[in-house]
């Protein structure tokens, strides 16, 4: 057995542990070869690659980022990007790929499987909204990370009666904003999914801080948005993916907030540091399974599929059917647990 494999989109804690379980399950139990391409399919079109093996891979389970690099490259971005792809397979005598990324790359393998390179997806995503898997890896470590400074935050708001709003990634879904809300204890969560009114929001922290040294935290994810009408809405830049280049609702809500009540508002922008870093536990575990299931997919000859997690177990899901939408936040869950405790 021949694996090419590659990391794709943004990065994630927990790649360099499904690359791990990759490798150690292809040499040691299927007797195979696996080829890194670096810098995801921008690497598979450049031919920049290396052989990777069990030494080359130790150390690397705690570690994040990728040890193959990243990129948004994908083949369909160029004339003859297929033709090169199929080059490149036909150049290493690969069976096919195992592409761990985003909606956007299994997006991408699946078209490419329909072309007919064969490729297994391995979900990848801080932001935990990709449909047919209960978990990515990398969303646990991220609520850990905002949990851990929603803690921190608590005290030093106490100690000056002030509101901090914290904004969390989510582009589209508030995954995170939800879990390291509850986990931290924060008096209100913003998501994506449903657009907040600002004046409830700052109506509900009045009523909270009326006479009473309080302290106040609202977690906001970066895709969420205002009502319209309600106050200016967030304008965003665009990459040359395509992608919004988001951050920034913190700093405005925040705005708003001490503007209409009068309350000392300071923002704290997570950023990055959600996506850096070792792993949890819980993330290294789910990697290795991911990894370890893509391989022995790979040896069944069942491409066109993505591992996932359901019910504790791994599954197989056809990339069709996981790329074919977005996991919103519950909203249950949203409206059970989150909201109850809006500014009480
Ligand atoms: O898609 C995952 C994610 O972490 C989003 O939440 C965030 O908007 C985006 O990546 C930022 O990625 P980058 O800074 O690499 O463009």
């Amino acid at each position: 057995m021949r694996i090419g494999v590659l990391t794709s989109g943004g990065d994630c804690p927990g790649l360099n542990a499904v690359i791990r379980a990759i490798v150690r399950k292809v040499e040691r139990v299927y007797d195979g070869t696996v080829i890194g391409f670096r810098d995801a399919w921008k690497g598979v079109l450049e031919d920049r690659w290396e052989p990777l093996d069990v030494s080359r891979c130790r150390g690397i389970l705690p570690r994040g980022g990728t040890i193959l690099g990243t990129s948004r490259i994908q083949p369909y971005q160029f004339p003859d990007g297929v033709e090169q792809v199929r080059a490149a397979v036909a150049r290493h005598q690969l069976d096919g790929f195992i592409v761990i990324g985003g909606d956007g790359s299994l997006g991408a393998a699946r078209d490419l499987c329909d072309d007919g390179v064969r490729c297994i997806g391995v979900p990848k995503t801080i932001d935990n909204d990709i449909a047919a898997t209960e978990m990515t890896f990398g969303f646990d470590t991220a609520v850990h990370i905002c949990t851990a400074a929603i803690d921190r935050l608590h005290t030093t708001a106490e100690a000056h009666d002030r509101v901090m709003v914290v904004e969390v990634m989510g582009r589209g879904t508030g995954h995170i904003a939800v879990r390291a809300g509850i986990a931290g204890g924060a008096t209100m969560t913003l998501i994506p999914e449903v657009p907040f009114d600002i004046g409830e929001v700052c109506a509900a922290l009045e009523r909270r801080h009326a006479g009473m040294s309080y302290a106040s935290i609202v977690v906001v994810a970066e895709g969420a948005m205002p009502v319209p009408g309600t106050m200016p809405e967030p304008t965003y830049e665009v990459d040359r993916f395509g992608h919004r280049r988001l951050g920034g609702i913190a700093q405005q809500l925040a705005g708003e907030i001490e503007g209409r009540t009068g309350i000392e508002t300071r923002v704290t922008t997570l950023g990055h540091v959600q996506r850096g870093g070792t792993p949890t536990a819980f993330d290294r575990v789910l990697a290795t399974r991911y990894g370890v299931a893509a391989c022995d997919a790979a040896a069944e000859g069942d491409w066109g599929q993505m591992v996932a997690l359901q019910a504790d177990r791994i599954v197989r899901v056809p990339l069709a059917e996981a790329t074919g939408g977005t996991k919103y936040v519950d909203l249950d869950l949203y409206d059970e647990v989150a909201r109850p405790f809006f500014a009480s």
